[in-house]
């Protein structure tokens, strides 16, 4: 897609070019508006430029997907976990859903309340009516009736610490076919390398590694991207990992997307419950569950 230039009229959809190369073709500039991306004279602040792009970024990886589902079937369904204000789920329909004249939907999962009615405000202003935004944590998402039992994009852009987590196990149980997570910090594994950090020093010499606090940190928050990564593939899922935009925008900036493709499970199983042990982690099991583990 290919970025449109024009400084559009206040309530109308970009249709040209101009010097706002940020604003898209087909775009809903009162949207943008009501979403403090633009001001009401139509102009961008730093914050909301380095907020866009991250979100633009990321529907380049997203729109793909939404074509590859609409390829199979009539409609396609995505749940936003950790949507705060729904900036991504907003520029996404605007974008794709839009323009759908089906039953695909997206629906934004979040626990501040405030925040959800907003977002159900600004989807009746812009009559987006495949659009749905529910007050209930991730957890309680995976258990509500108020979901379809299948879902095939589930999508979580920095949901706050374990949110993350449990976004894969909501996937997981959708038989999603794509999941795209840029994971938030995450601190219940550094919690639990610490905890056992002393009995680990006496095991290995490879606990220097995350014998300093601040290591310990930060070693826990890649170890926790990398028991995802192997928990989904021990699903079946091929995952790929790459940059969501430079350090200069975000420091948490790693994106995973992960593909279900039927792949081989047990070797990505067993990596996993070895690095589990070999870390000291083994109280994580139920975190990182797998099926061959659940078989066990
Ligand atoms: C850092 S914000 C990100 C918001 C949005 N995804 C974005 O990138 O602009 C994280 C959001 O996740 C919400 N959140 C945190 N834990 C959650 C949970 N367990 N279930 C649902 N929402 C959660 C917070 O209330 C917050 O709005």
């Amino acid at each position: 897609m290919k970025p449109n230039k024009q400084v559009a009229k206040i309530g109308a959809t970009v249709t040209g070019a101009d010097n706002m190369p940020e604003i898209r073709e087909g775009q809903t500039v009162a949207l943008l508006q009501e979403l403090h991306i633009l001001t009401r004279d139509g102009k961008m602040n730093q914050d909301s430029r380095r907020k866009l792009k991250q979100v633009y970024h990321l529907y380049q990886f997203i729109e793909p997907l939404l074509k590859e589902v609409l390829a199979e079937k009539e409609s396609v369904s995505l749940v936003d976990h950790g949507a705060g204000k729904s900036y991504l789920g907003f520029i996404i329909y605007d974008l794709f859903f839009k323009a759908l004249n089906d039953n695909s939907h997206i629906y934004g999962i979040e626990t501040r309340e405030e925040l959800v009615a907003r977002s159900q405000e600004l989807a009746k202003q812009f009559n987006f009516p495949g659009m749905s935004f529910l007050p209930l944590s991730v957890a309680e998402s995976t258990e509500s009736k108020l979901l379809p039992d299948q879902i095939d994009v589930v999508t979580a852009l920095h949901a706050c610490n374990t949110a993350t987590d449990d976004a894969i196990h909501f996937a997981l149980k959708k038989k999603a076919k794509y999941m795209v997570l840029v994971p938030c910090c995450q601190a219940e594994v550094a919690t639990v390398l610490k905890k056992n950090k002393a009995k680990s020093l006496a095991k290995s010499a490879l606990t220097e590694i995350w014998r300093h606090p601040i290591h310990t940190r930060e070693f826990g928050s890649q170890i926790t991207n990398v028991l995802r990564c192997l928990q989904l593939e021990a699903h079946g899922y091929q995952v790929n990992v790459t940059e969501l935009v430079g350090w200069e925008h975000s420091m948490k900036n790693e994106l995973i997307i992960a593909t279900y493709k039927n792949l081989p499970r047990q070797r990505p199983s067993e990596r996993l419950q070895e690095v589990l042990e070999t870390l000291g982690l083994e109280e994580m099991g139920n975190r990182f569950f797998t099926e061959q583990v659940a078989k066990q």
